[in-house]
This record gives C-alpha cells, structure tokens and sequence, in this order.
C-alpha cells in the first residue's frame, strides 16, 4: 500500500511544496556531493533529483538543453510535468501530479512507488504537452531510484525518450500485419483467376477487391507519411469546397469493407450542407480514425451512428457507439501510443486526430462517455471560407 497520504487539495500525488529555505538546502546538499552530481551529467538522457514533494532540486544538463534552459536554477523548484509541459500539470495551481488523470501518468506513479519503497521502479509515461509556441507528445520510459542524499530523502528520476520506438513499430504494425492481413485474402484469389477457372462475372468482383485492396493499402502508409509530416508541422492543409455527404458515405464504405466493420451497421444522418470548404484528405483521416474506433468497440451486428450537421460557422461531426469507455481508459486518450487493444504499434488513431483538427483544421474534439448516452466522440471544424470572408 501506498504510504503517503493524500490530501483534500489533490486528486492523486500530495500537493504540498517545500518552502524555498527548504529548497535551497536540498539543492546545495546535492550540489555538495560531487560524485552525486556526476553520475547525474553521466546519465545519457534526460535526468533530475526530487525531494520528497517531487520537485526539481538538481538536473543534469540533457534536460537543461531538452527545454532550452541554460539557467539550472529556474528548473529548481518545479515538479517534473511541468518543465515537461505537461497539459495536466497545468490544469490546477496545485500542479503537476494532482489532478484525477495523474493516477494514470507512469511518471508520478514510479516517483511515489520509489519513494514509498526506498527502491527502484520503472514504467512508461506518455504526455500530451503544451508550450506556449507549441504543443505535443512525450514519449518516455522513466527510472526513479530512491536516494539519500545529505540526510534527505530524495529520488533520481531519468528518462529514456521512447517516441522514436513507438513511430517505428506503428510503422512496422501497418507494413508487416496490416498489409499481410489485407494481401492474404484477394491473393488467395488471384491463383483461380490467372487460371481461368472462374466465371467473368466472379472475376470483376475479383478485380474490384483488387481495387479496394490497393486503396486500402496506399491509404494506410499515405496516413503514416501524413502523421510523421504533421507532427513535424510539415503537413500542407489543401482547402478545397467539399460534398460533407459524399465524404461521409465513401468513407462508411471504406470501413464497411475493412475488417472492423463486418457485420456492424453504421447508421448516417447529414443536416443543412451543400458544402464545406476544409481539407477532404485530413477530414477523411479524421473520420475514419472516429469510426474505426466505435465499430472495434461495437459488438457484430452493432450499431455505430455518424451524423454531421452544418452549425453556426462549420461543421459538426459527432460519431457515437453503444458503451461506456472505463474512466482509467478516458483519462488516457488522446496520448501518442496509448492502447488497450492487443500488440504493439497502437494507439495513435485518437491522437491523430486530435493533432489533425486542432493544429490543421483550426477545430476542437472532445468526447463523453457514460451508461446513458453511450461514447460520443465530436468534432467541429470551421467552414475556412468564412475565415477568408472575414479577412
Ligand atoms: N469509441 C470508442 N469506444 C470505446 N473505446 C474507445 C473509443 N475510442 C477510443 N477508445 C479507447 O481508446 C484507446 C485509444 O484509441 P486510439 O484510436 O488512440 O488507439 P487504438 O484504436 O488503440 O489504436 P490505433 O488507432 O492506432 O489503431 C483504444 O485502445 C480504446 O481503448
Ligand atoms: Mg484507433
């Protein structure tokens, strides 16, 4: 069990903070053990020392050049979500470590097992970051080790940055299983229809899942240059005037026919467009990471609804499924590489998304959950031809 209490003012991780006289004894009592401060600038990434209300009393210079700081004093003090950028860190004055969500950062939870046990634990951590010019995801594995240094209880925190591992195995997930379970099924058919041994009737609904085959594919590691160029803000945004409908229907078709969809009834409803002028290419992406996720969560021979309406200044796309998601689960989502489901290379669908409409289309998503309503997942996306209007 946890030893360390929680009080009112926090939702996870104490609240309270050392006073500066406090701090400024903790920082020159590790300042003063010279082999402590090597091995910290010996790390080969990222690393800092907390005391026992997790704030920054030492760091070494990795994490000094990550955030640009080359005054080591102003991270003293600070907890670790904050330097970090962390959004949660920001959403009560308490800071980082205290709000509902934190229960489920890798981080907060190997400080205080460290600290609780006087021993090591590793875990991984994933943020969704918020600098005042940008934002973004972290990706980390993180070593806390409980230490005592000058008499005081304190923890040495590294981190090992895990995004490039998380790119290359959705990377790998869409190249080596999606494509070989995609190939797998129209190549079994390829063989009869070399050898003639099919109708010419069979064989055009051969040629269309061909087709649709290839569509799918180029479709899947079009996403992933996408997302690689997006996420290094390279993404061009195309605006075009566009058929919300017709969208709408070629991609419930485009999932019907995946896997996820089979046997699930996907319901839509449209109200008050002609067009809307956005980008078709993201919009599409954005969809179909919605409804790929309410049919996997839907049972065969479910029910999954899409509806847009023209509000206001643009669109409205809600995409709803039948069952409440876990509060753990939503607490979680939107983070680069988190997933509940089997195998690695997930969990990339929400945060695409959400990266998609909020940097590119200049929109908002959110989402509820609960045993009434069912998951309902919506996205407003400006009409960019007002904008123009506007300017
Ligand atoms: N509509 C939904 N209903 C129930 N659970 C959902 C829904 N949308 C997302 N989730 C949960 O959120 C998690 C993260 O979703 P996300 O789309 O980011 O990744 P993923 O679907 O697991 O993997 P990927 O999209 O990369 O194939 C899912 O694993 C699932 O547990
Ligand atoms: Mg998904």
């Amino acid at each position: 069990m946890d030893p360390i209490s929680v009080p009112d003012d926090t939702a996870f991780a104490p609240a309270a903070r050392a006073g500066e006289d406090v701090l400024v004894w903790q920082t020159s009592a590790f300042n003063s053990d010279l082999i402590a401060v090597a091995l910290l600038e010996a790390m080969p990434g990222p690393a800092m020392v907390l005391n026992r209300q997790r704030q920054i009393v030492a760091s070494n210079s990795q994490l000094q050049v990550m955030f640009t700081t080359t005054d080591c004093e102003s991270l003293i003090g600070r907890r670790p979500g904050e330097v970090l950028g962390c959004v949660r860190a920001r959403e009560r004055v308490t800071g980082c470590g205290t709000t509902p969500a934190c229960a489920q950062c890798g981080a907060v939870q190997a400080i205080l097992e460290s600290l609780a046990t006087h021993g090591r634990a590793v875990t991984e951590c994933r943020l969704r970051t918020s600098f005042r010019t940008s934002s973004g995801a972290l990706n980390f594995r993180v070593f806390a080790t409980y230490a005592e240094i000058g008499g005081e209880e304190m923890v040495v925190v590294a981190f090992m940055d895990l995004s490039e591992e998380k790119r290359r195995k959705a990377l790998e997930r869409t190249l080596f299983r999606n494509l070989q379970d995609e190939c797998t099924r129209p190549l079994l058919h390829a063989g009869p229809v070399r050898n003639d041994e099919v109708a010419p009737a069979d064989e055009t609904e051969f040629l269309q899942e061909f087709g649709d085959l290839s569509s799918r594919v180029l479709g899947q590691i079009e996403a992933h240059r996408q997302l690689l160029a997006a996420e290094s803000g390279e993404l061009v945004v195309l605006e075009r005037d566009v058929d919300i409908r017709g969208l709408l229907e070629q991609q419930i078709a485009v999932c019907r026919k995946a896997r996820v969809g089979r046997g699930r009834e996907i319901g839509l409803y449209t109200e008050g467009f002609e067009s809307l002028r956005t980008d078709p290419v993201q919009l599409a992406r954005i969809v179909d990471g919605l409804l790929s996720n309410a049919l996997e969560a839907t049972p065969e021979s479910g029910r999954v609804e899409v509806c847009a309406t023209h509000a206001g200044d643009g669109l409205t796309l809600t995409v709803h499924n039948a069952g409440v998601i876990p509060l753990d689960v939503q607490q979680q989502i939107f983070q680069r590489s988190f997933s509940t489901r089997d195998g690695e290379g997930r969990g990339i669908g929400t945060y695409s998304v959400k990266l998609l409409v909020e940097r590119y289309l200049d929109g908002s998503v959110e989402f509820t959950s609960d045993e009434t309503h069912g998951t309902v997942f919506t996205v407003a996306v400006p009409d960019r031809a007002l904008g123009r209007r506007a300017a």
